[in-house]
């Protein structure tokens, strides 16, 4: 039986593996080596190859809108592409004065190719409606376009991968404010570790930029933790206030 590396590694140089008959009868499982290939040739093959697959980049022409969807959708820049069901750009408002920025699509959002759209995204709407902003007025969209496997934290190579985009819709948008919800999307906007905790209670602004931006928990975070509802909701009041001003 091959390993997937030399899978990768035949298919690569255009040689066809050898196909046997599973129980049911599909031609489906790689079973053994064709015999013109021997494993000595496989193992030179395999030195000549890069380390790591071949990765086609995202498209850098992000100059207007409808490229930067179009990128997004079209992006093969790294696995999550290959694993997600579909991309997530973002939803909402163009023009919108506040940008949410979550971290990842989940499941759900996956599905539906929208972002907070599962239960931490109807916790968001009404924290949303509680300071009188629906889901129309804003734009919303996360660190990454893609769902992590199994809802993990996006590894950092993926969120590079997906850094022109963010970079871009914000270009695009121009928001008034920036809200950052949770740790992961706090923590690649404001290029810093610090904990959520310390983040939340300041005014911060989006590096090389003079765009105010606000970190609060994100709403999953609040579904664990419902004690910290009344942090949150001392936060929108003051982000409330931001937009009015
Ligand atoms: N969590 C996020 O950070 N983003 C989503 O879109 C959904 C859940």
């Amino acid at each position: 039986m091959l390993s997937r590396r030399q899978q990768q590694c035949l298919k690569g140089i255009g040689i066809r593996q050898w196909l046997g008959r599973s129980v049911s009868g599909s031609n489906s499982e790689v079973t053994q080596l064709p015999e013109a290939v021997p494993q000595e040739q496989i193992e030179v093959i395999e030195q000549a190859l890069p380390e790591k697959p071949v990765i086609i980049s995202a498209p850098v022409k992000l100059d207007s809108w409808d490229n930067i969807t179009q990128s997004i959708h079209q992006c093969q820049a790294c696995e999550l592409a290959r694993s997600c069901t579909q991309k997530v750009p973002g939803v909402g408002n163009q023009q919108a004065g506040l940008m949410i920025i979550g971290e990842g699509p989940g499941h759900e959002e996956d599905l539906k190719g929208e972002p907070f759209v599962g239960r931490s995204g109807q916790l968001l709407d009404k924290m949303l409606m509680a300071i009188g902003i629906s889901r129309s007025q804003v734009f919303i969209t996360n660190i990454v376009k893609c769902r992590p496997p199994g809802n993990r934290d996006p590894h950092i190579d993926e969120v590079k991968a997906c850094e022109s985009f963010i970079q871009a819709q914000i270009k695009h948008i121009a928001p008034r404010v920036i809200l950052a919800v949770g740790r992961i999307s706090a923590h690649h906007l404001l290029n810093c570790t610090t904990p959520v905790g310390k983040l939340i209670d300041q005014i911060h602004h989006l590096p090389g930029s003079d765009i105010p931006l606000k970190v609060t928990y994100h709403p999953a975070y609040l579904l664990r933790n419902p004690s910290a509802k009344s942090i949150v909701w001392r936060d929108l009041k003051n982000l409330h206030k931001m937009l009015n001003r």
